[in-house]
């Protein structure tokens, strides 16, 4: 039970790898704050580990609001008692030539997917400081934050800048104990990927991309996640650790 009396406040917790975060932690003992746009499916998660045990409650949320994140963020300490980790997830990403992207569906992106980090990241380091508790900090990026891809210009650019806020986060707030880590998936089956699997030509295509030859579970990214949130990661602080099954390493010629 390595999180036992700690609370882990997560967001995009309605989707594939949020839910299985949530689950993972909730199963070492935390009580987890679930939060989304999508309430009714982050109900059901949080029902799910209610109903096996644990301790979860369930928030609307959008990431790009900054008086809801505050406001959501303190019903959860009031709520569980405190606040230990922020799981900063939440994310969307188009697939949309550059030459085509709208510049509305470019901003959509940037919003939700740094600056909503960013909110949330914030927020939750303006409460440790006020509450003068340590804390740990995990940002979802991507190997599209180290590399690039096709079609997805706005979430490159994005992914990328979660590494890089991950960097100087880390520089802004060791001085208060907190750590602030990412994790950098490679193609993880969810909702968000689950049309790559829809025909075999891009499955085997996506499966040939890792060098393991097949693609990740969302159970695989929420174990580096409680790594990085551990006290087992004490001395890391500013990294992405990348999650790929190879994908990065290399490519076959
Ligand atoms: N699945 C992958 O292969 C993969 C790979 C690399 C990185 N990622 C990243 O992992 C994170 C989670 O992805 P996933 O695969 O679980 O996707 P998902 O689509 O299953 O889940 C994303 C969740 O974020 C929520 N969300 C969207 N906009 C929001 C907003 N404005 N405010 C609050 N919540 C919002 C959605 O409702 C959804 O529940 C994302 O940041 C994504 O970029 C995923």
């Amino acid at each position: 039970m390595r999180f036992k009396n700690k609370t882990v406040f997560i967001t995009g917790a309605a989707g594939g790898i949020g839910r299985q975060t949530g689950i993972s932690f909730a199963k070492e003992g935390a009580s987890v704050a679930l939060s989304d746009l999508d309430l009714d499916m982050a109900t059901r998660v949080a029902d799910e580990i209610n109903s096996s045990g644990g301790d979860a409650k369930a928030y609307k949320l959008d990431v790009t609001n900054q008086s809801e994140t505050v406001k959501v963020m303190q019903d959860a300490f009031e709520t569980f008692g405190s606040l230990d980790v922020a799981f900063c997830n939440a994310g969307i990403r188009e697939i949309t030539p550059a030459i085509d992207i709208a510049i509305e569906d470019w901003r959509k992106i940037i919003d939700i997917n740094v600056t909503g980090v960013f909110i949330t990241a914030q927020t939750f380091a303006r409460h440790c400081v006020k509450q003068k508790k340590s804390g740990n900090i995990v940002i979802t990026a991507s190997t599209l934050g180290i590399s690039a891809g096709n079609s997805r210009c706005a979430y490159t650019t994005s992914k990328h800048a979660t590494v890089g806020m991950t960097k100087q986060l880390a520089m802004d707030l060791a001085q208060y104990d907190l750590r602030v880590n990412a994790v950098g998936p490679g193609v993880i089956r969810t909702p968000l990927t689950e049309r790559y699997f829809q025909d075999e030509e891009t499955s085997t295509k996506i499966k040939n991309l890792h060098a393991m030859k097949r693609w990740g579970e969302p159970s695989e990214i929420s174990n580096a996640v409680m790594f990085l949130a551990s006290d087992e990661a004490s001395f890391c602080t500013g990294t992405t650790l990348i999650v790929d099954g190879g994908w990065t390493a290399g490519k076959e010629f």
